[in-house]
């Protein structure tokens, strides 16, 4: 039985992953979850916000689902998620982004992959205050890096036959970092003549995105750009409760959604599971359940299709009621 680590979060996340659970569990797959702790609650547990534990689970099955872990907003904790990224060298976030025919949005013609640099950026965390009336956050863009996640892009457009690699920066301000960061995309660039390659200022890039996103298909940012830029995309096809991602390195693959804990609804039973769960179909879909994958995709599909929609989609279904109409479309 395929063991994966599972990773409940905080907030929302216990919810919609016992959701999830259900709905694997409903349809037939076997998993060995090896449940793990990360943030608040392994401080709480064992004093440190990533245990080794946790990292060690990851490390052994090579593959996780996690839900959204909070981090405390201008003071506390480290973000767990940039120490797990780092820590298992998770290079690259991939967010894939596209219309789901039930959802109506003001856009029907969405089709995006958002590929962001997931170790370095301001995500470096090297800040420091000279005074109380100054701060200091330093950007880290490094060759190697930059050249990583721009083969990244440049492979993944070719093998799901992708037309375009779309570089986003702001080189015209951040001269040598994000100069930095497209010139080793324009390197990369010309070993894949059969793709189409497209550079943009992230600022344009947010203003074309809400007025024309169909023009957009593959988009290669550096680490803060596609964080942002992501939650943009998501916004475009019905909001964070459907947007789905997954961080990938050399040895191991974490799937989480793009949202967050969601504490304004967490406990509440309102959040919507589809991101989780359909980061989890493209996990299953990866350990060879395909046939699995797509028979949970239908059925997600067919309750969204009879209007059974959570509250951020316009609709009054609870999680569990979302669920429970999942499980009975299976
Ligand atoms: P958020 O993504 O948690 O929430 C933004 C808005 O979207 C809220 O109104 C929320 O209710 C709604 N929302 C998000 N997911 C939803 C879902 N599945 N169903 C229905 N509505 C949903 O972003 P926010 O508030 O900025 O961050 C909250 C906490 O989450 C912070 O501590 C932040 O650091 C953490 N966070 C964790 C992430 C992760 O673990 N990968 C990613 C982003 C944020």
């Amino acid at each position: 039985m395929k063991k994966i680590t599972l990773l409940k979060g905080d907030g929302i996340g216990p919810e919609i992953s016992e959701s999830v659970l259900k709905i694997i569990d409903a349809q037939g797959v076997k998993i060995d979850w090896d449940e793990q702790l990360a943030g608040q609650k392994a401080i709480d547990k064992y004093g440190v916000t990533l245990p080794e534990n946790t990292l060690n689970s990851v490390i052994n099955n090579q593959i996780a689902l996690k839900a959204p872990v909070t981090t405390p907003i201008g003071k506390g904790f480290r973000s767990v998620n940039v120490e797990l990224r780092k820590k298992l060298n998770l290079y690259a976030n991939l967010r894939c982004c596209y219309n789901i025919p039930a959802i109506k949005t003001r856009f029907d013609n969405v089709d995006i992959v958002v590929v962001r640099e997931n170790t370095e950026d301001l995500y470096a965390g090297i800040e420091r205050q000279p005074d109380e009336n100054s701060a200091e956050s330093i950007k880290i863009i490094t060759k190697d890096a930059s050249l990583r996640i721009s083969e990244f892009a440049f492979n993944y457009a070719v093998e799901n036959n992708r037309k375009e690699v779309c570089v986003v920066t702001k080189a015209n301000i951040c001269k040598l970092s994000d100069g930095l960061f497209l010139n080793c995309a324009r390197e990369v660039a010309k070993n894949y003549p059969q793709t189409k390659f497209r550079e943009i200022l992230v600022d344009n890039c947010c203003m074309q995105l809400v007025q024309k996103p169909e023009q957009f298909d593959v988009l290669l940012l550096p680490n803060l750009y596609g964080d942002i830029v992501s939650d943009l995309t998501a916004g475009l096809i019905g909001g964070l409760g459907v947007a789905q991602g997954v961080n990938i390195g050399k040895d191991c693959r974490i799937y989480e959604p793009v949202h967050g804990a969601a504490p304004d609804i967490a406990g509440q039973n309102k959040a919507n599971p589809t991101a989780l769960l359909l980061s989890a179909i493209e996990m299953l879909k990866y350990i060879g359940m395909k046939n699995d994958a797509e028979s949970i995709k239908n059925a997600l599909y067919k309750t969204l299709n009879e209007g059974i929609l959570t509250g951020d989609l316009g609709g009054k279904y609870t999680c569990s009621e979302f669920t429970d109409c999942v499980i009975k479309n299976l």
